[in-house]
């Protein structure tokens, strides 16, 4: 276990990779999967943004997504699994919030954030919030836990944001600094490796896994295509797939105060004109996810109606909206 090939250059013993004996027994990914089967089947296409390493734009690119989502007229349940930080669900909230101040209808999904992490709270929830959605977006904490296996191993479609630094790609995998190969697997690349070989075997379907670059900076080229050669090798070490990415832009957290995205401006009357750019990478990023639905009568989809607010309350909001772009 730990090494993808032999390079013929030889790499320390990594003992972080191995499955810590501290987790119990019921964290062996065997057990994770029976768990899991034990479980009534979920109708939803189950989307889990996951990776080890905290930072790297998880709940960022749920939010976009679940959005996205919605906007193509999809019904959306997003869960929170960080009960600390709750990134997702208060950016949800200051959604709801925006369109009661503004009076206007947004496309939103239906969120909440997981109590207990306990595998039956998380199913629990999802009934609740919507067992018949098209998709459900789970945001996991960054960090190894009983439930963070659950909900990758649970994932149709697996999103790992990674940015663009060795550091962050050595939870998928090592790559030799000198022959540019995988050597030795990662301790995330080879908790997702495990959980999807047994989720196999209980033909319980397979995870599909994208690995998403995330806050890429025009100016690193140079060092962009060194990453991008490894994370090809990794690739097809791991089998994921790689999406094109998302860039590093100010558009893609100054709207967060807000539980807003950049394809939302033009459903605000009289505000500015939505990035295109910025709107065509999340477009191009769901696109990558390959993700599909079938479409609802817009009765279906789910929306928040637009509100009567005063005139007084529905402009100094949107004075402090403008004042933030
Ligand atoms: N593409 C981007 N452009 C600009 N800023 C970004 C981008 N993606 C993420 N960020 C910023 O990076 C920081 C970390 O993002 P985020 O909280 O989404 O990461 P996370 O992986 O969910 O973190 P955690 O592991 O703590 O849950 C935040 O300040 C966020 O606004
Ligand atoms: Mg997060």
């Amino acid at each position: 276990m730990g090494t993808f090939s032999a390079t013929g250059i030889s790499v320390p013993p990594d003992a972080s990779a191995r499955i810590d004996p501290r987790m119990g027994d019921e964290e062996i990914p065997r057990n994770v999967i029976v768990d899991l089967a034990k479980r009534p089947a979920l109708h939803p296409h189950i989307v889990t943004f996951a990776n080890e390493k905290g930072g790297v734009g998880k709940s960022t690119l749920a939010f976009h997504v679940a959005i996205a989502l919605a906007h193509a007229g999809a019904r959306v349940v997003a869960i929170d699994l960080d009960r600390r930080q709750r990134t997702l669900e208060r950016g949800l909230s200051y959604r709801n919030g925006t369109a009661g101040n503004l009076g206007v209808a947004l496309p939103m999904p239906q969120f909440g954030v997981v109590d207990q992490p306990s595998t039956a709270c998380l199913y629990q929830t999802i009934a609740r919030l919507g067992a018949d959605a098209d998709f459900v977006i789970l945001d996991a904490a960054g960090a190894d836990s009983p439930i963070f296996r659950r909900v990758v191993a649970m994932a149709d479609t697996l999103v790992t944001p990674v940015n663009a630094s060795f550091l962050d790609l050595e939870l998928l995998g090592r790559v030799n600094p000198v022959s540019g190969m995988p050597d030795r697997a990662g301790c995330f690349g080879q908790t997702v490796a495990a959980l999807r070989e047994e989720k196999l075997a209980q033909n319980m379907g397979r995870i599909e896994w994208v690995v998403v670059k995330n806050r890429v900076r025009a100016a690193e080229k140079r060092h962009m295509s060194r990453i991008d050669d490894a994370l090809a090798r990794l690739a097809t070490a791991n089998d994921f797939r790689l999406s094109k990415g998302l860039s590093e832009r100010l558009a893609f957290r100054e709207l967060f105060q807000f539980g807003l995205t950049h394809l939302d401006l033009g459903l605000i009357p009289g505000m500015i004109r939505p990035q295109a750019s910025t709107c065509e990478e999340v477009s191009t990023l769901v696109a990558d996810l390959g993700l599909s639905f079938q479409q609802h009568d817009s009765a279906q989809a789910a929306s928040l109606p637009a509100r009567r607010v005063l005139r007084h309350t529905r402009h100094v909001f949107r004075e402090a909206l403008s004042a933030a772009l």
